[in-house]
């Protein structure tokens, strides 16, 4: 007899359904007497208790499916010790939850945010088990989070489809790309594109830098240049204003976002139009890749199996290729970050792509 509680807390992204499915066929194809019980929108279910016991049919067919079953919701972890409008106490709300029900363990699918609550509850004596969702890739202890290949394709179809329409006209262009504070999906969407031009957060430009790349292209007889540009992407001056200075500096920003800025710039000194194109929320949406398919499935098993052998406080992630087992308290709050001398970024410069920096 198993009692699990899931849930899948942040942004969504195309895999969700999978990994879920891969942890369930896990468990119920090795317990005999298995109970689910999904928690609606993210540690709000755990809190306020609003849960349901999941059937087979839940999970059937669900492979294929983006979004999440569950639904989800942010719950920003710097507020979870801080009581609600009506006085309760968060932290005490999730656990009386979880011991109502005579949980043997929760499955918790989400990002930073969400792992570093998912650790807290760790600490307060919970069984958990962690699985790394994000498009951004920044979860620190494995190689890859699910979400990301996928959204890595739909970044890369918003680049194919603006090079034809750059090369008709003679234009430069940007494409803003997801991914908060890191640059992994940028970078790799930008190659896949072939983009002429990337910007990341790891990596502060000089719009100097940027606008000689552009002439150089011209002067090469290529009329039209791309930028993937990061939505996180920060110039070399704002790189050194102190936190508080660049909080003020960004609420009191007159561009929509970070591209419209750079374009802006660019134009100032090109003396012609910068056209942006933001593909936002596609880039979560959307059926899973079959990478993430499989990934997911990988993930969920191995979870299930952890589970089997009531090993828990963990993250399942994917190291060298394999699944693998990282305790929660060595990674939770932990950013995995471009490296800006990393192989990948030299490979990339080498091939004449330009980092503005
Ligand atoms: O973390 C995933 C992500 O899509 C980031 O890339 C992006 O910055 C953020 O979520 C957008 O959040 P929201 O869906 O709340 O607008």
């Amino acid at each position: 007899m198993k009692r699990i509680g899931m849930l899948t807390s942040g942004g969504d992204c195309q895999a969700l359904n999978a990994a879920m499915r891969g942890v369930v066929k896990g468990l119920s194809k090795n317990v005999e007497d298995l109970e689910v019980y999904g928690f609606y929108e993210g540690y709000k279910g755990l809190i306020y208790g609003n849960y349901r016991l999941l059937t087979g049919s839940d999970f059937s067919g669900i492979l294929t499916k983006g979004g999440t079953i569950l639904g989800t919701s942010r719950q920003p972890f710097k507020l979870m010790r801080v009581p609600d409008e009506k006085g309760l106490d968060k932290v005490e709300a999730m656990k009386q939850t979880y011991y109502k029900l005579r949980l043997d363990c929760l499955v918790i699918l989400g990002g930073n945010g969400t792992q570093k609550t998912a650790n807290l509850l760790r600490e307060e004596g919970l069984n958990i088990i962690h699985l790394p969702k994000t498009i951004d890739n920044d979860i620190y202890g494995t190689d890859v989070t699910f979400g990301f290949q996928s959204a890595i394709d739909i970044a890369t179809d918003a680049i194919d489809c603006i090079h034809t329409t750059a090369a008709s006209h003679n234009r430069v262009f940007i494409v803003e790309v997801m991914g908060h504070k890191v640059g992994w999906l940028t970078l790799y969407a930008g190659i896949a594109g072939g983009a002429d031009i990337i910007l990341l957060p790891e990596i502060p430009y000089d719009i100097n830098k940027v606008v000689s790349a552009i002439a150089g292209r011209n002067k090469a007889g290529k009329g039209f240049t791309i930028l993937a540009v990061a939505e996180g992407a920060i110039s070399k001056e704002d790189a050194k204003l102190s936190k508080k200075d660049l909080k003020e500096k960004m609420k009191n920003r007159k561009y929509p976002s970070v591209s419209y800025e750079v374009a802006a710039r660019i134009e100032e000194k090109i003396g012609s139009e910068v056209r942006v194109t933001v593909p936002g929320h596609t880039q979560r949406g959307g059926s899973p890749c079959p990478y993430d398919r499989v990934l997911c499935t990988r993930l969920g098993a191995a979870a299930a199996n952890l589970i089997l052998k009531e090993d828990y406080g963990y993250m399942v992630g994917m190291v060298n290729g394999n699944t693998k087992k990282v305790p929660l308290a060595d990674v939770a709050g932990k950013l995995k970050m471009v490296e800006p001398n990393s192989k990948i970024i030299k490979e990339a410069k080498l091939i004449g792509i330009s980092f503005g920096d």
